[in-house]
């Protein structure tokens, strides 16, 4: 498969092995960070600049053994049971700063939970990012709600918050900003439009933990923020999620919910199943893993904060690399993917994939990013489905068809490269081998076509 057609979690899987993995045992290139006439590309049997191999992920050592077995041995694997799933709850909502945190399956199912809790469904409109993981568009389609999409500003591959006003109409509910990357989506320009026209917010933090903006968590801004800890996330159990908000009443609402609508908090106690409920709940095994993985989490992220503002640093005057600005209010991203764009003008027209395939090469391996889902299908599917033919009126869905079209989106799709977060935990020296790629490449330009 080509890099450019790998999904997020296959390269992710695949960026600390595969081609690198392949020239381990090349010697180390020459190739200098002076940006002069480079060797030859690697591509076309040059040496690499780097054949030392990047850190795997997920890491572990014998202290998260330890604590599998010990929820093993005890019996008590499911959370009404044990006390492994509150301890994790309560450690993470402490971490984020957010008064409540309720663990999930994982962050499709959080996601979700937060749009029932919020009691955003069927016959509403969802403003929401085009540039994510197809999960926040399923979520919304799942629910029987439409998803709006704002534009994306290709500069901060965030979606822009110029767009959103215009999408919003009467049956607009809620906004789901992504802070996709593990990087900040505006929220002052969210959150002043989301009070102006009486919606909700729910955050897709799923690829943000412990990224802030204006010194707070991202996904304890909004009214609900969701949470993944998928394999390939900072925070991993394998598959996982959470909930994380503020407001008691509302967060005692998403326990009862995941836990078969029982009662908890304020959901009233009666007989047996106050309110509607479903089964989303967590392992003791899940717990034990995030409990043991939060340990690292405060360290690797400085990490990848630190060497992914050095890296921008170094490529930011490579001609035709533009790496992804930062909105002024953002204290910290987190880097899920280091992201640029490749403007091919300065390359010799050379199409992005010829530019990937010439970086991973030179061992840096990289890929292309979210394509433009919208017209992969599933939301005319959805849009003459039952459920929503039944909950729209025709004029709706036939004007939503009409406004498929995102300028900024469709551009950055062409335009973005990503580097994985595990190349990101490595030291300085590692980044300038990701420059000095980059800029070898650009100086074999002409070779590229
Ligand atoms: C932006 C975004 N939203 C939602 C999800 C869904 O999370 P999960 O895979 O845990 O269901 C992901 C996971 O990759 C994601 O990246």
């Amino acid at each position: 498969m080509s890099i450019q057609g790998m999904t997020r979690r296959q390269f992710v899987g695949t960026a600390s092995l595969g081609a690198v993995a392949a020239m381990a045992s090349r010697t180390v290139p020459a190739y200098g960070n002076l940006g002069g006439n480079a060797g030859k590309l690697a591509l076309q049997g040059g040496r690499p600049v780097r054949s030392k191999p990047w850190p795997t992920w997920p890491v572990w050592d014998r202290s998260a053994e330890d604590s599998v077995l010990a929820v093993l041995r005890s019996g008590n694997w499911y959370r009404g049971q044990g006390k492994t799933v509150t301890q994790f709850e309560e450690a993470y909502a402490k971490l984020l700063g957010a008064k409540r945190c309720v663990c999930m399956v994982n962050g499709t199912n959080s996601l979700l939970t937060a749009m029932h809790a919020l009691d955003v469904g069927v016959g509403d409109e969802v403003i929401v990012s085009p540039y994510t993981f197809i999960a926040t568009y399923n979520v919304v389609l799942n629910s029987s709600a439409l998803p709006v999409f704002a534009d994306t500003d290709p500069e901060t591959f965030q979606i822009n918050p110029d767009t959103i006003e215009e999408r919003i109409t009467e049956r607009t509910r809620a906004i789901m900003p992504v802070h996709i990357l593990g990087i900040p989506a505006n929220m002052d320009r969210i959150m002043a439009i989301a009070k102006k026209h009486n919606l909700v917010v729910i955050e897709d933090a799923c690829q943000a933990w412990m990224a802030q903006w204006r010194g707070k968590s991202c996904g304890a801004i909004g009214d609900l923020g969701c949470f993944s800890f998928q394999n390939s996330k900072h925070l991993p159990c394998g598959e996982g999620g959470a909930v994380v908000g503020n407001d008691d009443a509302l967060m005692d609402r998403v326990h009862s919910f995941h836990n078969c609508g029982r009662p908890f908090g304020s959901v009233p106690r009666t007989s047996g199943y106050p309110i509607i409920g479903t089964n989303r709940r967590m392992t003791e095994y899940q717990a034990a893993i995030l409990l043991n993985q939060i340990q690292r989490l405060e360290a690797d992220t400085a990490r990848r904060w630190e060497n992914g503002q050095y890296l921008t640093s170094q490529i930011k005057n490579i001609p035709g690399i533009i790496p992804c600005r930062l909105y002024e209010g953002t204290t910290r991203a987190v880097f899920h993917l280091y992201p640029f764009r490749y403007k091919k003008e300065h390359f010799n027209n050379a199409p992005r994939s010829k530019f990937m395939a010439a970086l991973s090469a030179e061992g840096i391996p990289c890929s292309g990013g979210y394509g433009p889902q919208y017209r992969d299908g599933l939301i005319e599917a959805a849009l003459t489905s039952k459920n929503f033919t039944r909950s729209f009126p025709k004029a709706r869905l036939d004007q939503y068809r009409k406004e498929l079209n995102y300028p900024g989106n469709e551009q950055l799709c062409e335009e973005a490269v990503w580097i994985g977060q595990n190349m990101l935990l490595t030291e300085k020296a590692d980044m300038d081998d990701i420059a000095n790629a980059i800029r070898k490449v650009h100086d074999n330009r002409d070779k590229l076509a």
